[in-house]
């Protein structure tokens, strides 16, 4: 048995809208930072100079339909140019990595809710990014209305919503649904955290995974 170099872990969290992500995502970094771990707090889309160039076309609402394919497309622009420029990087000088969003999104998205072939994005992930993969992904999973509610309250007095949160409760029911089978289908990789309960409540549960995989102790923890 060969034994590769072992470097820092690569955590992504995936989810529907309103799950909590950002919060949770910056609570952990903050938990690792207090553990003495060096992490590098990322988003998709986005995450790299260029990559945020296309986050601002895809989040645009003023712009012709397009095909869930050509979003693909341009979601996997961006995660080639976010995993070259920053992801990478920071693994290589040895940081923790974890970003708000990765590839399970775009099987989700474009996926189990656009409609396109889960074979086609697999082909085109290998195409561009071979066999990288997050060690570990924490699926943030709760009821749609739920989550469509509390992302509605966020966004209350913005005036305004980007074209993924306003699409139809189906659409995000059929989105969970693709979250879930991705957790079912690599359990080694995934762990589904029930979302519905408090920040606190969802935030224990992901620290006891984080704990058990990386014997990490914090400090100040329970
Ligand atoms: P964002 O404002 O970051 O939303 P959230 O807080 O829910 O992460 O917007 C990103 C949107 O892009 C979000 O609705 C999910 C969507 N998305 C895809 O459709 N495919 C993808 O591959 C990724 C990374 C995101």
């Amino acid at each position: 048995m060969s034994t590769l170099p072992r470097r820092a872990p690569f955590i992504t969290f995936e989810g529907g809208e309103g799950a909590g992500k950002t919060t949770q995502t910056r609570l952990l970094a903050n938990r690792l930072t207090a553990a003495g771990i060096a992490c590098l707090l990322t988003r998709e889309p986005g995450g790299a100079p260029f990559a945020e160039e296309i986050r601002a076309l895809l989040l645009r609402t003023d712009l012709p339909p397009r095909s869930a394919m050509a979003e693909a497309l341009l979601f996997l622009a961006a995660r080639a140019d976010h995993v070259a420029e920053t992801i990478m990087p920071a693994l290589d000088a040895g940081k923790w990595v974890i970003s708000d969003r990765f590839a399970d999104s775009t099987f989700a998205y474009q996926g189990a809710a656009g409609g396109v072939p889960p074979a086609m994005l697999t082909e085109l992930h290998r195409l561009v990014l071979g066999d990288f993969r997050p060690d570990l992904t924490l699926i943030l999973d709760l009821p749609p209305e739920i989550g469509l509610a509390r992302a509605g309250a966020r966004l209350q007095g913005v005036h305004t919503t980007d074209g993924f949160e306003s699409r139809a409760l189906a659409y995000h029911e059929a989105l969970r649904q693709g979250f879930r089978a991705i957790a079912a289908n690599d359990p080694e990789r995934c762990v589904l955290i029930d979302a519905s309960g408090s920040t606190d409540d969802v935030a224990a549960q992901i620290w006891a995974v984080i704990e058990t995989r990386y014997r990490v102790r914090w400090a100040d923890g329970p």
